[in-house]
């Protein structure tokens, strides 16, 4: 991404409790991610929490939801608003959709997504519940490029966890989320080529 000391704008797309987008909001906010402005959060979801969070931290919001439309009619729309917004940077932050090729075209090597484990193991749902089912001792979170493929685009950077004898998918969970939002921000930094 050109221009490193430019202001760049992020977009955020969420579909529920968006504590990853006030992680990274805040750390807009608080000056760890330098010359950056969330200009958008978009939520497919009407009942997610993390508008309401969105909006008291005094961003614009804005509800996209499918309804009966194709993958790629409704991500038309959410690109169209991304456009008009002159967004530089989009970060999914449990956004629930799988983009389409439009998407992903219109806006290639500038979306980033996050994934609570270290992949390439345990991409797509669950991926709490896949480390503890395979016995894994390690597990994280991870932040990469999004592709056509799914979670499996170029990583960014990641974080580990060690899984207790007595490890539940909650507190697993609980215990790659306190990183994810660590993470986040950071690879942020890394993308615009800013100090972290
Ligand atoms: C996070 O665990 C993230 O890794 C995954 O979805 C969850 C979203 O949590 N993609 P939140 O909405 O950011 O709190």
């Amino acid at each position: 991404m050109s221009e490193a000391s430019a202001t760049k704008r992020i977009a955020i797309l969420i579909s529920g409790r968006g504590s990853n987008m006030v992680a990274l909001a805040e750390a807009v906010m608080q000056g760890t991610i330098p010359n950056a402005e969330v200009a958008v959060v978009i939520s497919d979801q009407p009942n997610a929490a993390g508008l309401q969070k969105a909006a008291e931290l005094g961003i614009e919001t804005l509800l996209i939801e499918r309804h009966d439309r194709s993958r790629a009619e409704h991500d038309c729309e959410v690109v169209d608003a991304l456009k008009q917004r002159e967004i530089d940077l989009v970060c999914l932050a449990g956004y629930m959709r799988v983009l389409s090729s439009e998407f992903i075209g219109a806006y290639r090597g500038r979306i980033l997504n996050i994934h609570p484990s270290l992949l390439p193991s345990f991409p797509g749902l669950d991926a709490q519940k896949q480390a503890l089912d395979h016995g894994a001792k390690v597990s994280g979170c991870t932040v990469h490029y999004v592709d056509e493929t799914l979670d499996l685009g170029p990583i960014i950077a990641q974080r580990e966890v060690i899984i207790c004898n007595d490890e539940t998918v909650e507190s697993l969970s609980q215990k790659i989320l306190i990183e994810e939002h660590q993470l986040y921000p950071e690879a942020v930094n890394i993308v615009l080529g800013r100090p972290s």
